[in-house]
C-alpha cells in the first residue's frame, strides 16, 4: 500500500452526501462515458449487469447512499467512506464485514488515464458492479477473513491472489474472454489491452497456484493475466486448502518476473 497520497478524501455530511465540485463531477462525466464506450464487449456478464443495477450515470459521480441502497438489496454490502490511504487491517477488516472501502477523491484531469491511487472512479465503476454479484462478493469476504488470519509470510501471496482476481482477473465465457477485475475495468487502456493486444500472456488460472506464484508490479500494463474458467474457480480456491496451496507456492518458489525490477508490489487496494 502506498505510504503517502497527494488526494485528500472528502467527508461526507451528516446526511451520507458528498459535495462535489462541478470540476469533480466533470472528471467523472469524462471517465464515466469513454468507460461506457468500450465495456460492452469487453467487461464480463456480471460486471455489466452490476453497472445497470447500480444505476451509475455520467451526470455527477454517485452518491454512497444510492450506491449503498443496491448492494444492501443484492448482495448485502455496503461501501464504506475511508480516507485516501488506509491501513492493510483496516482495509481487510472492512471487506472482512462486506464493507467495501472508498477514498471518497476524484483524480485531477491531468490524471484522467492513469493514477497509482484508487480514487472513487476506480472504487465505484470498477469494483462495484461486482459486488452485487452473490458469489463474488461471497469470495471477497472470504478473501479478506483468510488474510486476516494469515502468518505475516503469507499474506504477499495472498496479496497476489486479490492482485490478479480482484483487480485484474479475465473470465472465459461462451462470447469469449471477458475482464471482470476493478483495475482493468477502470482503465480505458488496460481494459482494451487485456483483451486484445498480443503483448500479454493469458494464462488459466486452474487452482490458483501459479498466479500465487507470480510477482506483479502495480504501476504498468499487466504482462500477465490469469484467467478464470467459470467463478465457480473462486469458489474452490476459498473453499480448498488456501494456506495449503500457498505453502506450495512457497516451496517451488516465484517465477521469474516479466518486468523490469520495481519495488513496487505492494498490498492492493
Ligand atoms: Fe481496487
Amino acid at each position: 500500500m502506498n505510504t503517502h497520497s497527494k488526494y485528500i478524501a472528502k467527508i461526507p455530511d451528516a446526511a451520507g452526501l458528498i459535495d462535489y465540485t462541478p470540476e469533480e463531477n466533470s472528471v467523472w462525466h469524462d471517465l464515466f462515458e469513454r468507460q461506457q464506450q468500450i465495456i460492452a464487449n469487453r467487461g464480463s456478464s456480471e460486471f455489466l449487469h452490476g453497472v445497470k443495477l447500480l444505476d451509475m450515470s455520467a451526470t455527477r459521480i454517485p452518491q454512497i447512499p444510492e450506491m449503498n441502497a443496491v448492494l444492501k438489496r443484492c448482495t448485502g454490502w455496503q461501501v464504506e467512506p475511508v480516507a485516501a490511504l488506509i491501513s492493510n487491517e483496516l482495509f481487510f477488516n472492512l471487506l472482512a464485514n462486506k464493507k467495501f472501502p472508498a477514498a471518497t477523491f476524484i483524480r485531477r484531469r491531468e490524471e484522467l488515464d492513469y493514477l497509482q491511487e484508487p480514487d472513487i472512479f476506480h472504487e465505484f465503476f470498477g469494483h462495484c458492479p461486482m459486488l452485487t454479484e452473490q458469489h463474488y462478493a461471497d469470495f471477497t469476504q472470504n478473501y479478506a477473513i483468510k488474510t486476516l488470519e494469515a502468518a505475516p509470510e503469507d499474506r504477499p501471496y495472498l496479496a497476489r491472489l486479490y492482485w490478479f482476481t480482484v483487480e485484474f482477473g479475465l473470465v472465459q465465457t461462451l462470447n469469449g474472454l471477458r475482464v471482470y477485475g476493478g483495475g482493468i475495468l477502470s482503465s480505458k487502456e488496460e481494459t482494451i489491452y487485456s483483451i486484445e493486444s498480443p503483448i500479454p500472456a493469458r494464462l488459466p488460472f486452474g487452482n490458483g497456484l501459479d498466479a500465487l506464484r507470480t510477482p506483479y508490479r502495480i504501476d504498468i500494463l499487466q504482462p500477465v493475466y490469469y484467467v478464470l474458467e467459470s467463478y465457480g474457480d473462486l469458489f474452490n480456491i476459498m473453499n480448498k486448502d488456501l494456506f495449503g496451496l500457498i505453502h506450495q507456492a512457497q516451496d517451488l518458489g516465484d517465477f521469474e518476473p516479466r518486468f523490469e525490477a520495481s519495488d513496487t508490489e505492494l498490498y492492493p487496494c
